[in-house]
C-alpha cells in the first residue's frame, strides 16, 4: 500500500523538469563560489578545468587563446567532418563527384565544406603559434616537459589530419601532393641505389606501399586516407588532447613567473587579478586540533591542508566565459571565410596530366623546397630530426628558470633578434646560390651521388642553424638562450621557405619572381 506522503502521478509529472535537472546537475543555478567550484567538480566536461584558476592564465597576453582557439577548431571540423562523410564517397570513381554535389547540390553544403577547409589551415596556423608560446615563454619546463611532448604529438597529428584531408577530394591538387608523398616515401631508394644495393634492397618500396597501399595512388590509397582521416587521426588525437588537458592539471595550471602567488605560494602578488575578477581571499581559521587528510594523500591540521591564502579566481565564471568567448570568435572567423571563400577544388584528378608545378600544400611548401634538393634528406631526415630535437628540448635545455615569462627577458630577446637575421640571411643565401650558380653536380658532373644527397642546400641551411645555436651557447653559456635562437632560427627558415614555394616557385620547380614569367603566360 503506497504510504501516506508518496507523491501523486500528477505531483511526479509536475516535478519532472526539476527532477530531471537534479538527476543531470546535481545543483541549482550555481550563485556563491563554492556552488561554482562545485558545479565544475560535478560536470563531465567542466570537470577538465581545475575548479579554480589563476588570473595571470587568464589574461590574453599569456596565452593569446591559441589552445582554446585549437580546440574549437578541433569540434568545428569534427561536426562539419561528420555531416560531410553523410554525402562524401571515399571512391576513386565518386569522391570528386561527391564533392562537387556538396559544394552546388547538398543545402548549406557549399559552406560546412568551406568551414571544414578553413578550419583546418586555421588549425595548423594555430597549432604553430601555439608551440611558439609555449616555447618562448619557457613553458616546456619541469614540471611540463611531458606535456610537451604530448603537444608534439599533437602537432604532428594536426599536420597529418590535414594533409589526409587534402587528398579526400580526388582533384588534381590531391593527386599530385600524394605523388610528392610518395615519392619522398619512396625516396631511401636513392641511399641505397648509391650505396650500390639498389637491387636487393628497396626500403622505399616498402615506405610507398605502407603509404598508398599499392604502388601507385589509386583505390587504396583513397581508402587508407579516408580511414586515416576520419577515424585513426582523429581518435588519437582526441585521447592526446584529454591527455594535454589532464597534464596541465597535474602541472598546476599554466606557468606563470615566479612571484606570481602560487595557490600553494603565497608570494607576493605581481600580476593579480583584474579588480573585478578579484576573489576575495580564502579565510583561514585558526587551525583545530583535529587531524585533516585527503584520501592519504595530504594530512595536515586545517582543511586548507598545505595552503595558504591565495589568489585563485572560480573557472566558473571567468574561464568558462574567456573560453566561450575565444570559442565564439573562432567558430565566426571560420563561418566568414566559410561563407566568403570557396575552398580549392581542381578539375578531377588525372594521373596522365601532371600538375606543373605540382605543389604540396601550403604548411608543406618549405619542405618540398628543400626536398627539391634531396628527397631522402630533405622530406625524411631534416623532418624526423626536427621532429625529435623540437620534442627533446625540455631535455636538452635543462636550466633553471621562472618559465611563463616571453623570451626569458631581454637577454632572450636579443638572441631572438639577432637569430632572426641570420636565420633570414641563410635562407635567402640557400636559395639564391643554387638559383643564381647550380650546385654540386654542376661544378663537378662526376661527384659521387652520395655527396649529393647529403651536401645540400637544405643540410647546410640545417647545419648553420645549429652551429649557430652552438655558439650562442657558447658565448652566452646558457643552453636556453641556445634554444631559442635555433627555435627562432627554424621559424624564420619555415617562413622565408614557405613563402618561396608558394610564390616563387613556378613549373619545373624553377625560380620566378611572378607567375606572370610562368612559360606559357
Ligand atoms: C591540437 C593541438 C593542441 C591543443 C588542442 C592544445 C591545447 C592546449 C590548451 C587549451 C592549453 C592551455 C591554454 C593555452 O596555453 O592556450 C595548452 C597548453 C600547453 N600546450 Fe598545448 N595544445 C595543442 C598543441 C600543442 C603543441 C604542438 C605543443 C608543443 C609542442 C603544446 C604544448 C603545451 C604546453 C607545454 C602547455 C602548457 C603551457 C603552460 O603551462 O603555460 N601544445 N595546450
Amino acid at each position: 500500500m503506497a504510504s501516506h506522503s508518496s507523491p501523486t502521478f500528477l505531483d511526479n509529472l509536475k516535478a519532472l523538469p526539476g527532477n530531471l535537472w537534479n538527476a543531470i546537475f546535481r545543483h541549482g543555478r550555481p550563485t556563491s563560489d563554492r556552488a561554482r567550484s562545485q558545479a565544475v567538480f560535478s560536470n563531465v566536461f567542466l570537470h577538465i578545468h581545475s575548479a579554480r584558476v589563476h588570473p595571470h592564465s587568464l589574461r590574453l597576453a599569456t596565452t593569446w587563446g591559441l589552445g582554446v582557439g585549437l580546440v574549437a577548431q578541433f569540434i568545428i571540423l569534427t561536426v562539419t567532418g561528420i555531416l560531410l562523410m553523410v554525402y562524401y564517397m571515399p571512391a576513386i570513381g565518386m569522391a570528386y563527384d561527391s564533392m562537387k554535389d556538396i559544394h552546388y547540390v547538398v543545402p548549406t553544403g557549399r559552406v560546412i565544406r568551406n568551414v571544414h577547409r578553413w578550419a583546418s589551415h586555421m588549425m595548423v596556423v594555430f597549432v604553430i603559434l601555439h608551440m611558439m608560446r609555449v616555447f618562448y615563454t619557457a613553458s616546456y619546463k619541469k614540471p611540463r616537459e611531458f606535456n610537451w611532448m604530448v603537444g608534439m604529438i599533437l602537432f604532428v597529428l594536426t599536420l597529418a589530419l590535414a594533409f589526409t584531408g587534402y587528398i579526400l577530394p580526388w582533384d588534381q591538387l590531391a593527386y599530385w601532393a600524394l605523388t610528392i608523398a610518395a615519392n619522398i616515401a619512396g625516396s631511401p631508394n636513392e641511399l641505397t641505389a648509391s650505396l650500390g644495393f639498389a637491387e636487393g634492397f628497396k626500403p622505399g618500396d616498402v615506405l610507398k606501399e605502407l603509404l598508398l597501399g599499392s604502388s601507385e595512388a589509386g583505390q587504396h590509397s583513397l581508402i587508407r586516407f579516408y580511414t586515416l582521416h576520419c577515424v585513426f587521426l582523429p581518435v588519437l588525437t582526441t585521447i592526446a588532447v584529454a591527455v594535454h588537458f589532464w597534464r596541465i592539471r597535474k602541472d598546476g595550471g599554466l606557468a606563470r613567473p615566479q612571484g606570481t602567488p602560487t595557490p600553494a605560494g603565497g608570494h607576493p602578488p605581481k600580476v593579480g587579478p583584474a579588480p573585478s575578477m578579484a576573489a576575495p581571499a580564502v579565510q583561514v581559521e585558526e587551525a583545530p586540533r583535529k587531524t585533516y587528510g585527503l584520501m592519504c594523500v595530504v594530512r595536515d591540521r586545517s582543511p586548507h591542508t598545505g595552503k595558504d591564502p591565495d589568489e585563485t579566481v572560480p573557472s566558473w565564471p571567468y574561464l568558462l566565459r574567456a573560453e566561450l568567448l575565444v570559442f565564439m570568435v573562432v567558430m565566426l572567423m571560420c563561418v566568414a571565410l566559410g561563407y566568403f571563400f570557396d575552398a580549392p577544388l581542381r578539375e578531377l584528378a588525372n594521373p596522365a596530366l601532371p600538375e606543373n608545378p605540382a605543389k604540396a600544400p601550403w604548411y608543406f611548401l618549405g619542405l618540398q623546397e628543400i626536398v627539391s634538393y634531396s628527397a631522402f634528406v630533405g622530406g625524411i631526415v631534416i623532418p624526423t630530426l626536427t621532429i625529435i630535437g623540437l620534442g627533446l628540448i625540455p631535455f636538452l635545455d635543462r636550466e633553471e628558470e621562472a618559465p611563463g615569462i616571453w623570451f626569458s627577458g631581454p637577454r632572450g630577446r636579443r638572441a631572438a633578434a639577432q637569430a632572426a637575421v641570420f636565420a633570414m640571411i641563410a635562407a635567402v643565401l640557400t636559395v639564391a646560390i643554387p638559383v643564381n650558380f647550380g650546385w654540386l653536380r654542376n661544378w663537378f658532373p662526376g661527384i659521387h651521388q652520395l655527396v649529393i644527397i647529403f651536401v645540400n642546400p637544405g643540410t647546410l641551411l640545417t647545419a648553420a642553424y645549429i652551429v649557430w645555436s652552438l655558439v650562442v651557447i657558447r658565448r652566452t653559456r646558457s643552453t636556453r638562450l641556445g634554444g631559442i635562437a635555433l627555435f627562432t632560427c627554424f621559424v624564420v627558415g619555415f617562413v622565408i621557405l614557405t613563402y618561396v614555394g608558394t610564390y616563387l616557385r613556378g613549373p619545373n620547380w624553377d625560380f620566378y619572381w611572378s607567375t606572370s614569367q610562368w612559360p606559357g603566360h
